[in-house]
Formats: structure tokens, C-alpha cells, sequence
């Protein structure tokens, strides 16, 4: 396609390629076409540098997964010993791998809860699609075929595949995709900021939107739901933290209607909300749960869905029927990636890695919650290292801007022109640094976020 909007880049240049040559996930790609690609070139711990020379604060671990930051030699290590052993292994037909064997052992010993079996996929959307099989397969398994609608939550973020994408609760994941699937229900976002209704506190809206999820479960009849599937804190649906009380009382309807509880700790796992999962800080009892990003630091992708033993048994019996259980990846336990996952939870432990990133997260949210007397700002929220900041046109009100107007969008730029990447969600500009970041570089991070925000607050005024 020729670009008509975009000649300054030298037709040799990787810009112009890209342009030429990519679908971009997730993008504007209206707007690609109009701005262009940012090439990122190398990086080192938490900076990262263009093709331009120009360096960047990652302020978001990438897509909220390099937890160890870049260019960790042990890991470059960990996989070049491993490629060199062995580079490729299966899982089917009962072949296997020592560092699937290992990491699967690892990851039971981590989970607070009791893991009987790990199941390894590639990225976070195919454990979820896994988690949805899982359950279906169980129901059919144990006699209960009705038993298969899985509850997700508007805002929430489980991946793209038809089925993870599904329980993905935001409008531009389904639009023109033809999602949800029928067998996805989504209910009520905790977000008690932009949700709550009048003078409602935080316990009336918990009591509200617990008592809409028992309404909808009794709707559909319960025995025709299988899981409910959550983020500890949702991310890319804008960073939001549930109010206090939220899951204890979510889960005590889930367990009167005998419906299981999926964690999706793809973003909240290995120590990004101050506690090794999300489950802890937020008192949520899994009976199943996605890992991925940070299993690895994103050296190498990898995803691990962790069921319990009485799920497991059922698919023994079935499995013998049918001949096969019939679900996996070419790379289920790719060795390599498995190797990759080892070290790197050895290194987060080695290293003390969550105590770090507890320690440093306390810091982090003063500083965050420092921007609450920001003429722009309506709301900080976050835990651990994880933030977020929204924009409003009216402190008082929480109008929000108008969308077209692309505030948060303009922030962002205005982030990465001062040297910090940082993620515009809406109008909501979300902070993840990698858990290996420091005082002083949170400092650094929050320093040039300032800028760019009062930079964009002269733009709304003009
Ligand atoms: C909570 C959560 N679950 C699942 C996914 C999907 O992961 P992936 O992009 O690796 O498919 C993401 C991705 O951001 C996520 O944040």
C-alpha cells in the first residue's frame, strides 16, 4: 500500500519497511500510517534505546512482562546452554523434557494454591482458551455437559483468540471480530471511581455489583456456569484496583453456586503487585491459574495453566476412552523456554526480587498518588509496582475529555518525547516498571511523567 500521508522516511529505512510490510497488533493502524513506527534498537536493565539513539525509561516492562529488565546475561546463559543441549522437545505422546519437569515442579511450590498439574503453552491468551477447554472438558468429563459458561468482567483482559478474546471485556477486541462467543458472560468492573453511583462507598458498590453477579448466575441457572475468570487487578482495562471486600464477597457466591474461580495472574504474577501473586494481596483462593510475561522476564514466551488434582483425574479416564486428550501446543515445553522460566524464577528468589520490588512498589505508590493534586488528574490507583493515573476534563464532576480528543493518547507521545515509555489506556496512562527498577530510577520515571503531563496541560488549556 503506498503511503500517501508518510514520505519522510527513506524508502531504505526501517520505517518505510514497516510500513510497507507489517500488520500491527493492537494499533491505531490509521494512525501507524500517519505517525509511523518507533524502532526500538537494544536495551539494558530498565532503558531502552531507538534507532535514532534515543533513550527511553521503560516505564512499562514491555507489555507489563519484563520483570528482570533487559539484557540479563544469566538468562541469556540459561538459553544458550539449553539450545545447545537440546533445542526442541515435545510433550505429546508422552515424551518430555527436564526443564518443563522442573519448572513444573517450581511453579506448584510457588502458587498459594494446591497446584496438582502444569499444563505449558506459549502466551497468555492461549492459557486462557487452555483454562476454557479445561472446563468444558472436566463438566463433560464428570457427567455435568451443562455445566460451561465461563463469567468474565466488562474491562477485563484474557487475550485475543476467539475464545480468550471473548472473555476479553473491551469493545475493540470484539468489534468487526464478531466476539463474544455465546458461552462468555461479562459482568460489572469493580471501578469503584468511574462505577460507583451517587454517594454510594465502596462497600455499597461492592454489595451492588457482587449482588448484579449472583443475579446473572441465578438468570442463567447455575448449573450452567462453569468458572469465573479475573485479574487480580485489571490492567490493560485501565489499571483498576478493587475495592476492599471485593473478592471475599465474589467468592462467596461463586462457592454457593459450586462455579470455579480462574486467576489470571498473567500480569499479576511473580511479585508486580508487592506479594509473589495477586491471589495473596487481594485474598483470592484459585482453583485454577494462568501464568505468562513474567514467568520469563519475556526473555522467551511461555505460559503455564495450573489446574488441581481433582480436575486432573477425571481426564485420565476420559482421555483412555477418547484416545487422547486431545489439546496441546507443537511448543507445549518447548525446552528452551522452560529452561529460560527456570533460571529466571531461581534469579527472582536468588536476588530477592519481590521483596525489592514490595519494598520499592511502597515508594512507587507515594510518588504515584503524588500526582492526585494535578489539574488534570481525577484518580491514582495502583498496588505494588503496578499504577495508573487518569485524566479528566473536571476534577470535581470526573467528566472525562471528550475521546476524540486523544488526551491520553497525547500524554503518551509526550512521554516518549521527554524519555519515558508509558502506556495511554484511553485517558488513563498506566505505570509498569520492571520489578528491578530503583528508587532513584522511579524518581527519574516520575519526573519526566510530570513534564509530559504539564506539557499536556498546556495543550488542553490552548
Ligand atoms: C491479564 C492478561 N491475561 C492474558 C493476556 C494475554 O496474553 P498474551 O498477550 O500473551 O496472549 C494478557 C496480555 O496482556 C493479560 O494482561
Amino acid at each position: 500500500m503506498a503511503d500517501p500521508l508518510h514520505n519522510e522516511f527513506p524508502p531504505e529505512s526501517l520505517e518505510a519497511r514497516d510500513l510497507q510490510h507489517l500488520l500491527h497488533p493492537t494499533t491505531n493502524l490509521k494512525q501507524h500510517h500517519e505517525v509511523g513506527p518507533v524502532v526500538h534498537e537494544r536495551a539494558e536493565g530498565v532503558y531502552l534505546w531507538d534507532n535514532h539513539g534515543k533513550k527511553y525509561l521503560e516505564g512499562m516492562a514491555g507489555l507489563w512482562c519484563t520483570a528482570l529488565g533487559y539484557g540479563e546475561r544469566e538468562l541469556v546463559e540459561a538459553a544458550t546452554k539449553q539450545l545447545e543441549k537440546l533445542s526442541y522437545s515435545q510433550l505429546f505422546g508422552s515424551k518430555t523434557n527436564e526443564p518443563s519437569i522442573l519448572l513444573a515442579e517450581k511453579l506448584k511450590a510457588m502458587v498459594p494454591f494446591d497446584a496438582g498439574r502444569v499444563f505449558f503453552g506459549l502466551s497468555g491468551s492461549d492459557a486462557n482458551d487452555t483454562q476454557i477447554k479445561l472446563m468444558w472438558y472436566y463438566n463433560n468429563a464428570i457427567g455435568r455437559p451443562e455445566k460451561k459458561k465461563i463469567i468474565s468482567r466488562l474491562r477485563g483482559y484474557h487475550g485475543v483468540t476467539v475464545a480468550s478474546g471473548s472473555l476479553t471485556g473491551l469493545t475493540p477486541f470484539h468489534k468487526h471480530f464478531d466476539l463474544p462467543i455465546p458461552q462468555v458472560l461479562h459482568t460489572d468492573c469493580p471501578y469503584y471511581y468511574r462505577e460507583a453511583r451517587g454517594s454510594e462507598t465502596e462497600q455499597d458498590f461492592v454489595d451492588r455489583i457482587v449482588g448484579n453477579l449472583e443475579q446473572l448466575i441465578v438468570q442463567e441457572g447455575p448449573e450452567t456456569i462453569a468458572a469465573f475468570i479475573a485479574e487480580p487487578v485489571m490492567g490493560a482495562g485501565g489499571v483498576i484496583v478493587p475495592p476492599p471486600g471485593y473478592y471475599r464477597k465474589v467468592q462467596e457466591v461463586l462457592r454457593k453456586y459450586d462455579i470455579f474461580f480462574i486467576d489470571d495472574e498473567v500480569i499479576c504474577g511473580f511479585g508486580r503487585t508487592g506479594e509473589a501473586f495477586g491471589a495473596q494481596t487481594f485474598d483470592i483462593e484459585p482453583t485454577t491459574m494462568s501464568l505468562a510475561k513474567a514467568i520469563t522476564s519475556a526473555y522467551l514466551p511461555l505460559s503455564a495453566v495450573l489446574i488441581p488434582e481433582f480436575m486432573y483425574e477425571p481426564f485420565v479416564e476420559a482421555s483412555g476412552e477418547i484416545g487422547t486428550f486431545g489439546h496441546g501446543f507443537t511448543y507445549s515445553g518447548h525446552p528452551v523456554c522452560a529452561a529460560v522460566g527456570l533460571r529466571n524464577l531461581e534469579l527472582m528468589e536468588e536476588r530477592s526480587v519481590f521483596a525489592h520490588a514490595a519494598t520499592v512498589g511502597e515508594f512507587f505508590q507515594n510518588r504515584l498518588r503524588e500526582f492526585a493534586d494535578h489539574p488534570l488528574v481525577g484518580d491514582t490507583r495502583g498496588v505494588g509496582l503496578l499504577g495508573a493515573i487518569e485524566l479528566v476534563a473536571d476534577k470535581e464532576t470526573k467528566e472525562p475529555f471528550d475521546a476524540d480528543r486523544g488526551v491520553g493518547a497525547y500524554l503518551m507521545n509526550r512521554c516518549e518525547a521527554n524519555g519515558v515509555i508509558l502506556r495511554a489506556l484511553g485517558d488513563t496512562l498506566a505505570f509498569c516498571p520492571p520489578l528491578i527498577i530503583s528508587t532513584d530510577q522511579v524518581d527519574e520515571l516520575f519526573a519526566k511523567a510530570e513534564t509530559a503531563l504539564n506539557e499536556t496541560l498546556s495543550w488542553v488549556s490552548r
